[in-house]
């Protein structure tokens, strides 16, 4: 008999850990046991799961000691206190949030693009950020072919990328503003229904904010490529699930634009929806509940020698997080060396 293994989900309550429950299932993972960790204030709450329900537990430092690996979505600063804790005790982390993604001691993995450094691994795995996933898995093929000198970015984020509670928020404004009622605002500093915010996550010195910044650093960090240049303009948009992302490329040798399409076609992880003359491109409605990064509109950038432009979608919640972080449990699972942890810091 094949063996199972014991999986913790630390922040099972949230919109990603959820969709990890989800992803767990659907992808049909070998497990025994799912354990739902929390805080306690969803301790004791019920979540479906596997055509019955769970338990929410609350977390501890004793949570990881019978795990075999946990997926964590609870936040950096949980992930700055629990993750050690549970590499220690041998059970290797994949890491949601941002807490780890720049550490050079953890590899930041995009099973399509750098799966080969999940070797390198101590203990710790870091899931890079929802906008940089689906924006690298598309250019992989082209970067692989080609190579690429600079990207430029604008991105459409779903409200789902802040969490459950901005759910929440578009829905109840939504309902607010067709009932003539004032808006209340908890989670953005505007109102984001029927709106757009240029602003997610806080703003850094140099006028970009975090997110944008994310997006820079760990395309390089992933691709391994210093050199590469990238900015960003980050926008969330009144949608449910699902980034879309403008890209522009300048790339290091030509390309034709028929053989960029080729490429992407044949590369894992994308589906290529490209025919506009039958209004086929992507969307996020599509994409929604989907693990596939859809990419379309691929043209040449009329102001650029050696420029591409396309469209690029993909469902936030799942690429963009529990997909990805259940992607890299599997290949975890293919190899007992990488199930191992040595962590000492
Ligand atoms: N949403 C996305 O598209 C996306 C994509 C990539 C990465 N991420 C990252 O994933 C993480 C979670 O995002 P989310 O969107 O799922 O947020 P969320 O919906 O707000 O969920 C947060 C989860 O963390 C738990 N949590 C919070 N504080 C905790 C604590 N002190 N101890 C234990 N558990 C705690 C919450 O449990 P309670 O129910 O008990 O409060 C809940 O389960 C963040 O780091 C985020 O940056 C999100």
């Amino acid at each position: 008999m094949s063996r199972e293994y014991k999986v913790g989900v630390l922040g099972a309550s949230g919109a990603v850990g959820r969709e990890v429950l989800n992803c767990l299932e659907d992808r049909v993972f070998p497990f025994s046991e799912v354990r739902a960790l929390a805080s306690e204030r969803s301790a004791g709450s019920k979540l479906e799961f596997n055509g019955g329900e769970i338990t929410v537990q609350k977390v501890g430092p004793d949570s990881f000691k019978d795990l075999d690996l946990a997926i964590f979505s609870a936040g950096a600063s949980v992930s700055r206190e629990y993750g050690p804790i549970a590499a220690k005790s041998g059970c290797p982390v994949i890491d949601n949030s941002s807490c780890w993604r720049q550490d050079e001691r953890v590899p930041l993995v995009v099973p399509e693009v750098n799966s080969r450094v999940l070797a390198q691994h101590r203990g710790i795995i870091a899931n890079p950020n929802c906008s940089t996933i689906q924006m690298l898995v598309a250019l992989k093929p082209i970067y692989d072919a080609v190579g690429i000198k600079r990207i430029v970015v604008s991105t459409y984020q779903a409200v789902s990328g802040t969490g459950q509670k901005a759910i929440e928020e578009l829905a109840d404004q939504t309902r607010q503003i067709f009932n003539c009622q004032d808006v209340t605002r908890k989670v953005y500093p505007h109102r984001i229904a029927f709106n757009c915010l240029p602003h997610i996550d806080s703003f850094t010195d140099n006028g970009y904010t975090k997110e944008e910044m994310k997006m820079v650093n760990e395309t390089k960090k992933i691709f391994g490529d210093e050199n590469i240049k990238v900015s960003a303009t980050c926008v969330r948009v009144p949608v449910f699930y699902g980034h879309s992302e403008a890209i522009w490329i300048e790339t290091a040798r030509h390309i034709e634009v028929g053989a960029a399409r080729e490429l992407m076609t044949r590369a894992p992880g994308i589906l290529v929806v490209d025919n506009p003359e039958a209004n086929q491109y992507p969307m996020a409605v599509d994409a929604a509940g989907r693990d596939e990064v859809f990419v379309g509109r691929i043209r040449a950038d009329i102001s650029c020698d050696n420029g591409l432009t396309m469209w690029v979608v993909a469902d936030n919640l799942r690429k963009g997080a529990a997909t990805n972080a259940v992607e890299i449990a599997e290949l975890l699972i293919r190899d007992p060396e990488l199930l191992k942890t040595s962590w000492e810091w």
